[in-house]
């Protein structure tokens, strides 16, 4: 016990002396969050879904920018989690960000507390189990993080908060799905979609009966912040709120330009805010859709989510047809066009007030540039795989920022190429390594069917520019230089190109991946390496966590601990109130 107390105070001591003392003084907001298998019949059909604190989809998690969030999270599956925090900026800490880059597995029965700042941050972000294709089972969330009361919104501050998960959905579990894969058969086509863990209302006689639906309470005349995310497995979803518009507001923590859709497209891993006014006149209930896009949708008629909106004054239910969904089969550049009409609103103040305008990035010299490309499933070593520029990969058993750590060689390789190469798909455990302080562009290239989610951890990206076919320099030309939207997950269409641009300040280890969870399964990922060469005394990375798990090549540093990671965190924690007060007392 005393020794846990001396390395906690010595920790905070490093706290005081290298980091800003706002680390210190900013609120602490703690949580727990207990992973378990629950019963459910989303679809009609019992099956086991993945709870978070027994509820299915799990808990919000609520907090105002800058806070110090300490999340408490207990395996009670049969194998090992890890939870992921999309599009949280892990601002020099990638060693929270739940992915098996940086972070060991925590096994059944263990409990691991992760501990990050949202710092500078603002929107609609969720969390989910980054593993094995836990995501198609559940245990995801929405994560909300409220503007500080001192930073004024660019609206009125809406009449209430309303979170909307969609998702593709199988009867099959992620086990059965995972295994399927690798019998080398794709998925095929889901079962439905839900909305917030619930199936489709019954809008016509296509639905099964006795399917529990999703219903939204609203009062009239009220505008509602809508925060919409995509938790499924690798279906991009129109969104649409019958005769309702939707004015788009946010997207991944930056606010946009703000204008009306009557629909929109929300890709695998992406989160958009609306603004939704209640100013229909309540005759009816109004539906609420999640259709799938870019496959054949009269094949596709099941893998529809359908809720419910239901005015405090309705007369009736909802009933007639479904709003339509965007008629664009002829037209491939309707969605393209749609995607670059996201812009972000350069004059918003954000997570910190904006007197002289956004970042500038478009006068910004690029310094280096990667050329990824997607290709459909290909066979390696008999096995189907999904890879990133020839290179499917593959997991070490030593987390890469770990390894690090303790300066151990030849658990990954730094040689991930910067463009395609006109060799054999392999399998390899090759990362990027990436300038500190660079300013790069990352050009997607899709050559597959259906289209891929890019997500890259620990970043915002200027989303710059989309087009079909090949990319080539001339389409640099077409970069929108000005008012991008800057967002953590992008998609890349079938046959076509998406071009961002990131500035490389925050250091650390970080993952980049398409978020289609069975491509992601099959290999499409890799990791970003980037180091301050000036760093020395923990000065622009966090050090190692005190609770870190250990696995692989480092498995013998793992305590059998008789003191459970909970006690010493309270412990820390404690410590660390008292150390904040001391600081405002002394400042
Ligand atoms: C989860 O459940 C635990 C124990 O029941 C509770 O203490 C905690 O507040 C819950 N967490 C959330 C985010 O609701
Ligand atoms: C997943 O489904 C398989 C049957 O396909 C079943 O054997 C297994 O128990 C299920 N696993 C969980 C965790 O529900
Ligand atoms: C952009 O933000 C400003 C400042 O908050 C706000 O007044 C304006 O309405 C916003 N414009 C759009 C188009 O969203
Ligand atoms: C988050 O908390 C704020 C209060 O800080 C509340 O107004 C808002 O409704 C909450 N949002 C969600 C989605 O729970
Ligand atoms: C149900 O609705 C879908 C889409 O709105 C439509 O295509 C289909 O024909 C309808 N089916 C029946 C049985 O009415
Ligand atoms: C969006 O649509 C609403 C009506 O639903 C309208 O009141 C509002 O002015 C529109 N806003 C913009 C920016 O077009
Ligand atoms: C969609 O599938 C149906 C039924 O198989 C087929 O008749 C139709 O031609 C397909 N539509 C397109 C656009 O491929
Ligand atoms: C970008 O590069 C050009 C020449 O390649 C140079 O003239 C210019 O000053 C650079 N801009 C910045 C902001 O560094
Ligand atoms: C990685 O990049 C740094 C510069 O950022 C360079 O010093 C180092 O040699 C590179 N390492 C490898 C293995 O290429
Ligand atoms: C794009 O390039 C790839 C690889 O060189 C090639 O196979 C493909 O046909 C090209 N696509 C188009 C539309 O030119
Ligand atoms: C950085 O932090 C770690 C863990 O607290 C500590 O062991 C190490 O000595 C620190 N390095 C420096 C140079 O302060
Ligand atoms: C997990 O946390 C609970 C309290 O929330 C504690 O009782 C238990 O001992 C912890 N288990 C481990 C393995 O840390």
């Amino acid at each position: 016990m005393a020794a846990g107390l001396g390395s906690a105070a010595l920790f905070l001591v490093h706290i005081v002396l290298f980091f800003s003392p706002s680390f210190a003084t900013d609120p602490f907001a703690f949580f727990n969050l207990e992973l378990s298998y629950i019963t459910a019949s989303p679809l009609g059909v019992p099956q086991q879904v993945i709870a978070v604190n027994g509820s299915f989809p799990g808990p919000v998690i609520n907090v105002t920018t800058n806070y110090n969030v300490v999340v408490d999270v207990r395996n009670k599956l049969d194998e090992n989690v890890l939870l992921t925090w999309n599009g949280i900026q892990m601002r020099r800490n990638s060693w929270q960000d739940g992915v098996l880059g940086t972070n060991c597995p925590i096994p059944p029965k263990k409990n691991f507390t992760y501990q990050f700042q949202v710092k500078d941050q603002i929107g609609s972000f969720f969390y989910y189990p980054s593993l094995n294709m836990q995501r198609a089972s559940g245990g995801f969330g929405s994560f909300v993080i409220m503007n500080r009361d001192i930073i004024p919104i660019p609206f009125n501050t809406p009449d209430g908060d309303i979170v909307i998960l969609i998702g593709d959905w199988y009867l099959r579990n992620h086990t059965a799905l995972r295994k399927e894969l690798d019998n080398g058969k794709e998925l095929g086509m889901p079962d439905g979609v839900l909305i917030n863990g619930k199936g489709p209302y019954k809008y016509n006689a296509s639905v099964p009966d006795g399917i529990d639906y999703e219903t939204i309470h609203v009062d009239p005349g009220k505008t509602y912040r809508v925060r919409v995310h995509n938790v499924g497995v690798s279906t991009a979803l129109n969104f649409r709120i019958q005769n309702h518009n939707l004015l788009l507001a946010e997207t991944e923590g930056y606010y946009t330009s703000q204008q009306n859709y009557t629909s929109l497209d929300i890709h695998v891993g992406q989160s958009f805010t609306f603004l939704v006014t209640m100013d229909q006149n309540a005759s009816s209930d109004y539906y609420i859709v999640a259709s799938a896009r870019f496959v054949n949708q009269t094949v596709w008629q099941r893998v529809t989510g359908v809720a419910v909106l239901h005015y405090s004054n309705s007369k009736g239910k909802a009933s007639g047809p479904l709003p339509d969904p965007p008629n664009d089969q002829f037209d491939s550049s309707y969605a393209l066009n749609q995607a670059m009409s996201i812009r972000q609103n350069v004059t918003a103040s954000g997570a910190r007030p904006n007197p002289q305008g956004s970042f500038h990035y478009g006068q910004i010299n690029v310094t280096e540039t990667y050329i990824i490309r997607t290709h459909p499933l290909v066979t390696i070593d008999g096995k189907l795989r999904s890879t990133y520029n020839g290179i499917s990969y593959v997991n070490p058993d030593t987390p890469l920022r770990l390894a690090d750590d303790y300066h151990l060689k030849g658990i990954y390789k730094l040689d991930f190429p910067s463009q395609p190469l006109d060799r054999p798909p392999k399998l390899d455990h090759s990362i990027i390594n990436a300038t500190y302080k660079g300013f790069i562009e990352i050009v997607l290239v899709n050559n597959d069917s259906i289209p891929h989610s890019f997500h890259l951890d620990g970043y915002s990206f200027f989303v710059v520019g989309m087009g079909m076919g090949n990319w080539t320099e001339n389409n640099r030309g077409t970069y929108n230089r000005w008012d991008a939207i800057s967002r953590s997950t992008v998609q890349v269409f079938p046959g076509a190109w998406t071009a961002v641009l990131v500035s490389l300040d925050n250091v650390g280890v970080w993952n980049l991946r398409s978020e289609n969870l069975d491509r992601w399964y099959l290999g499409e990922e890799t990791y970003m390496k980037i180091v301050n060469p000036e760093d020395s005394g923990n000065k622009t990375e966090l050090p190692r966590p005190e609770n870190v798990l250990y696995c692989g090549a480092l498995a013998k540093y793992q305590k059998s601990s008789t003191r459970s990671i909970h006690e010493g965190s309270k412990i820390y924690l404690t410590l660390m109130v008292l150390l904040s007060a001391l600081v405002s007392i002394l400042c």
